[in-house]
């Protein structure tokens, strides 16, 4: 499938009033790329003052205040909407509080009638586990299947930008590049803004997605390859070591040890040729993009994870009006 208007603004009858939920959050970045394709997009937060939806709204978004705990607020949220896009909150709220979150989430979807849904969950986690991180995703899947919505699931394995989770940070800082399985390991990795990417397509493509779930990488270096393309792009050296030790959470050093025994379930190849027009990163190219942030003046400092979209650039480099 090709979509040979990619790369261009929408107008008319093809644009699309989107909700994204969890604006503010590490794929809020999605409302810049609508917005600038033309789309209507509502930005759902739990602070309109926070610093993201003030500027989202300054960009020409509709900030609304919804709370995942909120099937009322999520419900008027999403009222009126072709398209509402979200993803869980695990990082936030743990397992539970995701799972919660997302059946709240699919709830008040349903009881709004909400036309077609976006939704990002995680690669594994259309089966059982026994990982908490996963089943939590899983049981979301689930819940909404059960309701019936018009669903696309897009399902990556690991972000790049886990590099900036942070646990990971003084890490960077020490010259080592933190990596969740033995460094000698092909882990499968996506950027988050090729993520965008395809739910973007698939926001705009509805017939064309929905009940599709997609799982998704960009590149599978190993460890070793992905801390020679850090030192030779940002500088100075970097030495790949396994994330391990009490100072890991526990369902992060579970979801770890399964990526150890499922770190690769993607055809990378299918994937990119189906999706020829989106722009897959590489990780050497994931890092050039990245330069800036990986390379603070006071070491490796990036700005605080999900919160870090500069006025005129989002976390891929691309450019967007200023506001
Ligand atoms: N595959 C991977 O490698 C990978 C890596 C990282 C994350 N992820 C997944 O990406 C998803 C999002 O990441 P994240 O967990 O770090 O969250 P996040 O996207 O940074 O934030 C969650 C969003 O939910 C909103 N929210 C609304 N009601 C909330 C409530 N009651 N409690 C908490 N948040 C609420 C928050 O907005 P306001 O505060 O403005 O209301 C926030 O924007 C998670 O499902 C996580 O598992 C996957």
């Amino acid at each position: 499938m090709s979509f040979p208007d990619d790369h261009h603004s929408i107008t008319g009858a093809a644009a699309k009033r989107v909700l994204v939920a969890g604006a503010t959050g590490r794929f809020g970045q999605i409302a810049d790329l609508l917005l600038a394709r033309g789309h209507t997009v509502r930005a759902a937060t739990r602070d309109p003052a926070h610093p993201q939806a003030a500027r989202l709204a300054a960009a020409g978004a509709d900030v609304v205040r919804a709370d995942f705990e909120d099937v009322g607020s999520l419900a008027a949220a999403a009222r009126g909407m072709d398209t509402v896009f979200a993803s869980g909150s695990a990082h936030r709220a743990g397992p539970a509080g995701e799972e919660r979150h997302g059946r709240n989430l699919a709830d008040a979807l349903s009881a709004a009638g909400a036309p077609h849904v976006v939704f990002v969950s995680g690669a594994g986690a259309d089966m059982p586990t026994g990982v908490a991180v996963l089943d939590a995703k899983r049981a979301v899947e689930q819940r909404i299947a059960e309701l019936r919505l018009a669903v696309t699931v897009i399902a990556p394995v690991y972000l790049m930008e886990n590099l900036f989770n942070p646990w990971n940070l003084a890490a960077l800082q020490a010259g080592t590049l933190p990596t969740p399985v033995p460094p000698a390991l092909r882990l499968q990795q996506v950027a988050t803004c090729d993520i965008l990417a395809l739910a973007v397509l698939a926001i705009e493509h509805p017939d064309s997605f929905t009940g599709e779930r997609i799982e998704v990488a960009s590149d599978a270096p190993t460890g070793e390859e992905a801390a020679a393309v850090l030192s030779a792009v940002i500088g100075r050296d970097f030495t790949a070591r396994q994330v391990v030790g009490p100072g890991l959470p526990p369902r992060l050093a579970a979801l770890f040890a399964w990526l150890e025994h499922n770190p690769s379930p993607v055809d990378i190849g299918a994937l990119h040729r189906r999706f020829p027009g989106i722009t897959w990163h590489s990780f050497d190219n994931w890092v050039k993009d990245q330069q800036a942030r990986l390379s603070q003046p006071s070491g490796t400092v990036p700005p605080a994870a999900g919160r870090a979209i500069s006025p005129d650039k989002d976390s891929c480099g691309h450019r967007h009006p200023a506001v």
